[in-house]
This record gives structure tokens, C-alpha cells and sequence, in this order.
């Protein structure tokens, strides 16, 4: 009995860790803070935690539903499913572009864990040392006008993803993921007392959670509803294929609660260690993608025990965004290795090969392309904003609308544990609100 009992907490462990550990990553830190800072602060954010709570939960908790019924990989669960019972076949495209979303995700991904790396040997080398936000802006400035140290950064970060994926050694990361959450958030947290020594940080707070509703346009609402599905990483197939690993026992929707209020106190933390600093130093709170870059280093140049805190932080978020780049290579790698006779180390490098080859031209943006514009963007914004504006949603609604229209009604209720109100609920937000809500957000957002 004792014995059955602890094979159920160690299974449902290393699933909430393995799920932790893909959506805990840049997207909490590096894209959160500056996606609210180009969109003008709290507003973005009050939207984005709506979001997470009427879209993000019911299709992640969707997403692992259709796993654990499917019992395959996205693509074969959706049609097996589809075939059961008794639904059109081109249900499995919604696993389909879940792969595509991953694949060119993990191009402009690798970019960014790059610059992570890079910043982590600066950090050793001490390159922060009394520098001021001049000194650390001309630092990141030096990086991003070479493609080539770009490159071989990037090319970094890729061969560290390659090598775990291929090597099949995911699930040794667990024991890792488990001790790097819980330092996270203790350095996260001495940032944020950091920013209270700026005498900016109530400034920070009112920026990021006093709303100015009229700056609110379409625009904002669809960036705010594309962060929540990029930092949970659905829409991509990825929780499905976790879901298929998981055991009966473990209860869908208290899991998706821990996971998604672990996400969102590290994205929440994470501002409001940036945003002190950003006013303290005069920096536009809209800085784009160097954000976190161009203002942590000035704390960590300036504070005592920074360097030490600077290797620390820049470590964390290199094995943050290499979990989470983890499970965005795992499902392009089993689909080629599905579909072809290549090998799992072969697949790995293939996969692997397109993805960094496609984060060259996402690196280029930056400097030798920054003038190469498709829809009045650059390279790496678009890739950005095609998968997280897009791809990501309407997978994502084609997740929650197979979830509750498609699969036998009661079968799910069982499933969840749902009776009586709970259950009505359950059938309200999963037919209505969060389909509806995605369906809305997209279109005011394109128009
Ligand atoms: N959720 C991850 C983050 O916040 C990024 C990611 C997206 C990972 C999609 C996997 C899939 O950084
Ligand atoms: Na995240």
C-alpha cells in the first residue's frame, strides 16, 4: 500500500516538475517584463493575468486532457480521438501546427538563451563592475551589432538542447528543475528588495498594476492573450504530450493551478525587479527585447554581492530557457523520427540543424537585416508575433473546443472530478468563455 502510494506522488511529481520546467523560462522573465513594457505597463498586465485564468487554465488543463485520453504523440492522439468518436480526421492538423509553433518558437528561443549564456560568463568575468546604464547599454549594444558572436552564442545554446534531447536525458532534469525553481524565486525576491532601495519602487508598482485603460487597444489584448499562451507553452502540443505520460490518479485541474500560479509569481517577481531599476536609471520601460539586459546588470555592477548575484541569476535563466527549449525540440525531433527512418540522434540533429539555421536569420534582425522588413516587421519580431499572435491561439482553440465539444461529455467530467455546479462550470468556461474569449481577442486584435 505504502509502496503504490509513493510510485503515485513520484510519478505525479515528475510531471508537475517536467511541466514546471517548460513554462518557467524566458517567457517569464526576459519576455514577460518586456512585453509589458512596450505595452504601456499595467493595463497589459491585468489583462494578461484575465487571460491566464479564463484562457491559459481551461486549455492547459484541455491540453493534458487529450494527452492522457490519447495516450500518443499531439498529431495521432487528436486523430485517434477524432476517430473514436466519430469526428472529422482534420482534427489532428491542430497537432500539426502545434509543431509548426514549436519549431519556429525554438528558432528565436536559442537567440535569446544565447545572450543569456553570453551574460553569464560576463558576469564572471566581473564586465558589470561599476558600470551605469551607459556602460551596460553599450556592453549589450557591442553584442547585438555582431552577427558573428551572436552566432556562436546561439549556436551555443542549440548544441546544449541537441546534446540533452539526443542523449534522451530529459527526465534526468527533474532533480535539477526541482532545486533551480526554489532559487529562482529567493533571487528574484532579493531583486525585488534590490528595487526598493531605488526609491522607484512604488513608481514600479503603480506602472505595473495601476491601469490606464484608455491606452488599451485590440493590439494590447491579443499581446496580452499571446503571452499567456507562450509562457504556459500551450498551443503547441507540448502539454498533450505530457499529458499522455500522466497516471489516472493525478487530479488535472489542482495541477494546472500549481503550475500556472508558479508561472505567473515568477513573471509578476520578475517585473517588479526590472522596473525599479528601469526608472531608477532613466531607461524607457519600452526598450524592446534587451529589456532584462540593458537593466539588471546596472543593479548587479552596483550592488554588493552583484557579481556573485549576476552569475547566479544569468546561470538560472540559461537553465530556465534550457527545460523549456528542451520540450520545444522533444515534439519537432518525435515527429521526424516518427516519420522517417532516421535514428533519435539523427532526428535530433536534423531538427535541431533546421531550428538554428532558421535563428540566423532571427540574429540577423539585430544588426547586418535590421532594415529587412515582411508586414513592417523585422525578422525575429515576426516569428515572434506569427506564433504568439497566431499559431498559438488558434491551436490552442482547437485544443479546448475538441476537448469539450468532441469528447464524450461525461467521460471528461469523470475525468476531472467534476459534479453538479463544478461540472456546469467546467462546461461553461471550457464550451464558451475561453473559446469565445480566444475568438474575440484574435479577431479585434488582427483588425
Ligand atoms: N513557456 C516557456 C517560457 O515561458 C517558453 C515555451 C513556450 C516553452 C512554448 C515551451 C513551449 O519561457
Ligand atoms: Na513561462
Amino acid at each position: 500500500m505504502s509502496k503504490q502510494l509513493h510510485a503515485q506522488w513520484s510519478s505525479k511529481m515528475t510531471f508537475v516538475l517536467a511541466a514546471a520546467g517548460s513554462a518557467v523560462g524566458l517567457g517569464n522573465i526576459w519576455r514577460f517584463s518586456y512585453m509589458v513594457g512596450d505595452s504601456g505597463g499595467a493595463a497589459f498586465v491585468l489583462i494578461y493575468l484575465a487571460c491566464v485564468a479564463l484562457v491559459g487554465l481551461p486549455i492547459l488543463v484541455a491540453e493534458w486532457l487529450i494527452g492522457r485520453r490519447g495516450q500518443k504523440n499531439p498529431i495521432n492522439a487528436m486523430a485517434d480521438l477524432a476517430r473514436k468518436n466519430g469526428k472529422s480526421q482534420a482534427w489532428a492538423l491542430v497537432g500539426v501546427s502545434g509543431v509548426l509553433a514549436a519549431f519556429l518558437i525554438l528558432s528565436f528561443y536559442s537567440v535569446i538563451g544565447g545572450w543569456s549564456l553570453s551574460y553569464t560568463l560576463s558576469s564572471v568575468t566581473g564586465a558589470f563592475s561599476g558600470q551605469d546604464a551607459d556602460g551596460i547599454g553599450a556592453l549589450f549594444n557591442g553584442l547585438l551589432g555582431s552577427p558573428i558572436i551572436l552566432t556562436l552564442w546561439h549556436t551555443a545554446f542549440m548544441a546544449l538542447v541537441v546534446f540533452i534531447v539526443a542523449r534522451g536525458v530529459t527526465k534526468g532534469l527533474e532533480g535539477a528543475v526541482r532545486t533551480m525553481m526554489p532559487a529562482l524565486v529567493i533571487l528574484m525576491l532579493v531583486l525585488v528588495g534590490y528595487g526598493m532601495t531605488t526609491g522607484h519602487f512604488v513608481e514600479a508598482l503603480a506602472f505595473m498594476f495601476r491601469p490606464d485603460w484608455s491606452a488599451v487597444t485590440g493590439g494590447v489584448v491579443l499581446a496580452a492573450m499571446g503571452q499567456a499562451f507562450f509562457t504556459l507553452s500551450l498551443g503547441m502540443g507540448i502539454m498533450m504530450a505530457y499529458g499522455s505520460y500522466l497516471g489516472e490518479e493525478v487530479n488535472l485541474i489542482s495541477t494546472a493551478r500549481t503550475v500556472i500560479i508558479l508561472d505567473t509569481v515568477i513573471a509578476l517577481l520578475a517585473g517588479l525587479a526590472i522596473f525599479p531599476i528601469v526608472f531608477a536609471n532613466g531607461m524607457s520601460p519600452g526598450e524592446g527585447p534587451g529589456l532584462i539586459f540593458v537593466s539588471l546588470p546596472v543593479a548587479f555592477g552596483n550592488m554588493t554581492g552583484g557579481t556573485i548575484l549576476g552569475l547566479m541569476f544569468f546561470l538560472l535563466l540559461t537553465f530556465a530557457a534550457l527545460t523549456s527549449a528542451i520540450s520545444l525540440l522533444e515534439p519537432v525531433v518525435e515527429l521526424v523520427e516518427e516519420r522517417t527512418p532516421l535514428s533519435r540522434i539523427a532526428a535530433t540533429l536534423l531538427g535541431g540543424v533546421a531550428v538554428w539555421a532558421l535563428g540566423i536569420a532571427a540574429l540577423m534582425s539585430f544588426n547586418v537585416w535590421d532594415g529587412v522588413l515582411i508586414f513592417g516587421m523585422n525578422i525575429f519580431d515576426l516569428l515572434d508575433t506569427f506564433t504568439s499572435k497566431v499559431l498559438l491561439p488558434l491551436t490552442g482553440l482547437g485544443a479546448i473546443l475538441f476537448a469539450a465539444w468532441c469528447l464524450e461529455r461525461s467521460g471528461v467530467s469523470d475525468e476531472l472530478n467534476l459534479v453538479g455546479g463544478k461540472e456546469r462550470l467546467w462546461q461553461l468556461v471550457a464550451r464558451y468563455v475561453a473559446p469565445i474569449g480566444v475568438i474575440v481577442v484574435f479577431v479585434t486584435g488582427l483588425l
